[in-house]
């Protein structure tokens, strides 16, 4: 198989595929893997070299001409794309410090001595619960019924309760990509006084998401997937009546209204997104974020998701008549960006790994199978490719090769 990748169906057919130079990587793989991390684009090149420039030429002045005010800048980018009011996002390292933050600001003292979590939530999440809850909170977790693609969301309602205090549940979970109902799930710990955290790292950027309408507490996402803005940015937006009520205790100068005074006292926290920040922010990484969450804005998420049920339901067809396990939502509207196949249980990491030597990037699960994850930029040729690539590494036996050790390495 050739290593030069083109889209061959039309810009016209395809308006969507104009993007694909602004992406060097994808001239030369089948880039499936948006799910695990989204294509470079181009202009990081410029970011990153404007930061050296920036540090080089201005020093210490940079802090006050962009860099102090930098996370929340960026964090308003990513509002505009999720529906939240400027001044509500700050941005974070990873999932773990942002989840570990907004578990500090809660009082684990009171009558509220429950925590209600679901089965598809992604293990650092759950690591960080385990280790910063007090061993008296009930970590309650709602079991999937069907091996993983789908967890019962009404089951998360009943399990939401007086004695809840919060619930940090996927939008979408990871491995399958089913889209929960979290209105309902809002609605119920709501009217029961308990509060959610959505972890809406395989949501934002491939489905549409409004955290206003949602009403939703805390919601944390990341750019590194489905936004093309590398590792290094992950979102957390606070409901506007939250930046003045809550007190992370995971927290810095940064989230201080005077932190140049250096005052060592109680901490005057700000009364804006600051107010979830700690120590110095990680500027590189957030010029490298940067040019993937304003191609994502001028794209639009309506148009990437009405391009994105077309080609996860074109894969779910291609995989159908292959006779392939899927492991994915058949429903468009619970399905989101990656449809999951299990080609043959036996052999499914091996075969990932020879789509891979073929340079048909794509991941594997355990419990899940091999996620597929077209992206606005992937053409519908490059899916019948890759379905083609798994017949053929069947038929030929060539997953064998890499049947020696399972490394898990992507
Ligand atoms: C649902 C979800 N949450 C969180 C993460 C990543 O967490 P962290 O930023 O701590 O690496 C992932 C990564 O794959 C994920 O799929």
């Amino acid at each position: 198989m050739s290593s030069e990748y083109s889209a061959a169906a039309s810009v016209t057919a395809d308006p969507l595929l104009a993007w694909r130079d602004e992406f060097p990587l994808l001239s030369q793989t089948n880039y499936l893997i948006s799910n695990s991390l989204g294509a470079m684009p181009r202009r990081v090149y410029d970011n990153l070299r404007q930061y050296a420039d920036t540090w080089a030429t201005r020093g210490v002045r940079a802090w006050g001409e962009g860099w102090w005010d930098m996370n929340v800048r960026i964090g308003d980018k990513i509002g505009a794309i999720i529906g939240a009011p400027p001044g509500t996002v700050s941005m974070h390292p990873n999932i773990s410090i942002a989840q570990s933050i907004l578990l500090s600001c809660f009082d684990y003292d009171g009558p509220r001595n429950k925590v209600v979590i679901e089965s598809g939530i992604f293990p650092s999440v759950y690591y960080v619960l385990r280790g910063m809850l007090p061993r008296h909170i009930e970590l309650h977790m709602v079991e999937s019924q069907d091996g993983g693609i789908t967890v019962p969301v009404e089951r998360i309602i009943e399990a939401i309760d007086e004695r809840t205090l919060l619930v940090p549940i996927s939008h979408v979970l990871f491995r399958s990509a089913y889209i929960l109902d979290v209105q309902a799930i809002i609605e119920k710990a709501h009217a029961v006084g308990a509060t959610v955290i959505l972890d809406g790292y395989h949501a934002a950027g491939i489905i549409p998401v409004d955290v206003t309408a949602l009403n939703v507490d805390f919601y944390l996402g990341g750019v590194l997937k489905w936004m093309c803005g590398g590792p290094g940015g992950v979102f957390l937006y606070a409901r506007p009546d939250y930046l003045k009520t809550v007190r992370p205790k995971i927290t810095g100068w940064m989230a201080h209204k005077r932190p140049f005074a250096f005052e060592v006292d109680e901490i005057d926290l700000r009364e804006d997104a600051f107010r979830f920040l700690n120590g110095t922010p990680t500027i590189p990484a957030l010029y490298a974020n940067e040019p993937g969450i304003d191609i994502i804005a001028q794209v639009g998420v309506d148009n990437i998701r009405r391009k994105s049920m077309h080609q996860t339901a074109l894969l779910i067809a291609l995989a159908e008549q292959a006779g392939f396990k899927i492991n994915s939502p058949r429903d468009p509207a619970q399905r989101g960006g990656t449809v999951t196949l299990e080609p043959d249980p036996t052999c499914s990491y091996e075969i990932s790994r020879e789509l891979i030597a073929r340079n048909i990037l794509v991941d594997y699960r355990p419990q899940a199978g091999i996620r597929l994850s077209p992206h606005f930029y992937n053409s519908d040729e490059e899916l019948y490719q890759a379905v083609d690539a798994i017949k053929e590494i069947l038929a030929d036996g060539s997953w064998q090769h890499h049947a020696a050790g399972r490394a898990f390495v992507t």
